[in-house]
């Protein structure tokens, strides 16, 4: 394998001369340093001991989490080409991580981590489980999920098979997406009686990414239980409701529905110190990412204003007159980091109609 040395954060590392690699060759991605940023300031904050990178492939999380959060991490992969090079490229940056070429869920049934980082090709849905079990009763998991097609409706039928619940390609497909995603690993968690609580959330190029803290506890479970709710999508004239309702009350058309986890997808507390500690690294795209978020109002989903404004045929306004429109009328209204023309807001379907 052809290699190439390139720097990463205070890292230099080794990593394959081809962007695109050839099964079995070991896999880095550069976009990805942007996710791997905020993956170090959030181990900082987490007050770690014992983390777990357990997809590694260069190793580059597990080196960066060590040097730059001077936390304790394992790097594993189960691809004997990426082992070699997390060897060679911790021996080039002179740090100390423990290194492991396990299948993932072999090892984290086997050993007890109180951060698991799940950086899979496509769904983490397969680790999760051992995630859980390795985490224990307290601890943090991370994870990244680039099967986005699915989850957003292009694949109702696999999102079905892999999540457990039909996703609808939507005018919101990014926020329902993730929270698809999340519903099922909060499901899996609640089966052991732990509960999975996000702390951040995201959607960004190819991927879905969440953190977040876990617990036991089946009072905790249960309350967040209450989360959860239905939305109902007419795909005729576009309305939709966080109900049941099986028929569209605009123009009669039976609805789709799924059952989705319709609470809060960010931690305003832990967003407030990620941006410190982002700022005190100057990330400054990964701030301006974190800073979005944390302007967004918490109220689920959004409403996609170009897609809208298509359907009714109306000349669009600037997204910033909607959105004092909607403030006028006494409405929450605010842009969203998941759709660059959307807002998210309290008003109902019906009431953003009325205002267009
Ligand atoms: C997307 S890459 C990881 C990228 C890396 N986390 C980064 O930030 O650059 C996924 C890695 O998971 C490894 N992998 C896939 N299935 C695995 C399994 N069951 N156990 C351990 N490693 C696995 C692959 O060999 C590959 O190196
Ligand atoms: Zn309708």
């Amino acid at each position: 394998m052809k290699t190439k040395e390139i720097r990463e954060g205070s890292v230099s590392i080794k990593v394959p001369e081809v962007r695109m690699p050839e099964e079995g060759e070991v896999f880095y991605n550069p976009a990805m340093a942007f996710d791997r940023s905020i993956s170090v300031c959030f181990c900082e904050l987490a007050g770690l001991e014992k983390a777990l990178d357990a997809l590694s492939a260069t190793g580059i999380r597990a080196l960066r989490y060590k040097k730059e959060a001077g936390i304790g991490v394992t790097a594993n992969d189960c691809n004997p080409k990426a082992v070699k090079l997390i060897r060679d490229n911790m021996k080039r940056n002179k740090i100390k991580v423990g290194v492991s070429e396990k299948d993932a869920n072999i090892l984290m049934r086997q050993e007890h981590f109180d951060f698991v980082d799940l950086d899979p090709f496509g769904s983490p849905i397969g680790f999760v489980d051992s995630a859980c079990a390795s985490i224990g009763r307290k601890g943090f998991l991370a994870f990244t999920a680039t099967d986005k097609a699915p989850l957003s409706g292009t694949y109702p039928k696999v999102s079905e098979r892999r999540y457990g619940i039909r996703s609808m390609k939507t005018d919101y497909y990014n926020e329902l997406g993730l929270r698809i995603l999340l519903s099922a690993v909060m499901r899996i968690f609640a089966r052991y009686e732990r509960r999975f609580t996000p702390l951040l959330s995201y959607s960004r190029l190819h991927y879905f990414r969440i953190y977040g803290k876990v617990e036991k506890g089946v009072k905790r479970i249960n309350r967040q239980l209450r989360d959860w709710g239905v939305v109902s999508h007419c795909f005729k004239c576009g309305w939709r409701d966080l109900a049941l309702k099986k028929k569209c009350p605009l123009c009669g058309e039976a609805t789709q529905f799924c059952r989705v986890y319709l609470g809060g997808i960010q931690d305003a507390d832990f967003l407030d110190k990620l941006v410190g500690r982002l700022q005190s690294r100057m990330f400054v795209q990964e701030e301006k990412l974190v800073n979005k978020i944390r302007e967004e109002i918490s109220f689920p989903l959004y409403y996609d204003l170009h897609y809208l404004y298509k359907k009714t045929g109306r000349k669009p306004d600037k997204m910033e007159t909607t959105m004092e429109k909607l403030r006028e009328k006494g409405f929450r209204a605010s842009r969203t980091h998941f759709c660059p023309t959307a807002v998210k807001t309290n008003a109902s379907f019906k009431d953003i109609i009325e205002l267009i």
